[in-house]
């Protein structure tokens, strides 16, 4: 059974997280969409909103592509998680040649904090490099059209949040 873990704070889930999501699914048997709380990051939408919002898209599922998709809330070291959880592999994707650093030096951090972990990049595919939820949310606050980043039920979900 491979089971992998895509961590991340999807505040909110964008277009470019479910191009992972879905190519990720090829990968696994089972695939643990762990949404972090990140208090630091100040959210705009809760913990719950993040996860309803994800739930909301379907998986394109089949005979060669059967596998099972969880949602679970983050807290505490994602190695830990991992690891709980019975996962190999976390997955991350890399955008830009600016992502490579940093994710480089977390997917390091986690090797040495369990080394039986490995960290599996996606790339990006075409049209979502420049896509993050920031930039998704400002374009939103400022009264842009965000519909070609974002699925129309979250879309909906921005928009009432800057009524
Ligand atoms: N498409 C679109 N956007 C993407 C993307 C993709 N494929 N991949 C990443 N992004 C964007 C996100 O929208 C986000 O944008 P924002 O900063 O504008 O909100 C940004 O890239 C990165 O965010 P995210 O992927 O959510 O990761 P993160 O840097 O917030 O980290 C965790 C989230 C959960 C992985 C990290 O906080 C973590 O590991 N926490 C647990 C604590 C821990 O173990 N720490 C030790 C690590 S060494």
């Amino acid at each position: 059974m491979r089971r992998g873990v895509y961590p991340g704070t999807f505040d909110p889930v964008t277009c470019g997280h479910f191009d992972i999501i879905d190519r990720a699914s090829l990968l696994v048997d089972e695939l643990i969409i762990a949404v972090a709380e990140n208090p630091g990051k100040a959210p705009l939408f809760s913990l719950a909103e993040r996860i309803e919002m994800l739930e909301n898209h379907s998986i394109p599922r089949s005979h060669s592509n059967p596998c099972k998709i969880i949602f679970k809330p983050l807290d505490g070291l994602l190695i830990d998680f991992v690891k709980r959880n019975h996962a190999q592999f976390i997955i991350r994707g890399l955008r830009a040649v600016s992502d490579f650093e940093y994710e480089f030096q977390v997917a390091s951090m986690n090797r040495r904090l369990s080394s039986e972990i490995e960290t599996v990049f996606l790339m990006s595919s075409e049209g979502h490099h420049f896509v993050s939820s920031r930039f998704i949310k400002e374009v939103a606050r400022l009264g842009g059209n965000i519909d070609q980043f974002v699925t129309p039920f979250v879309s909906s979900k921005i928009s009432k949040k800057y009524k």
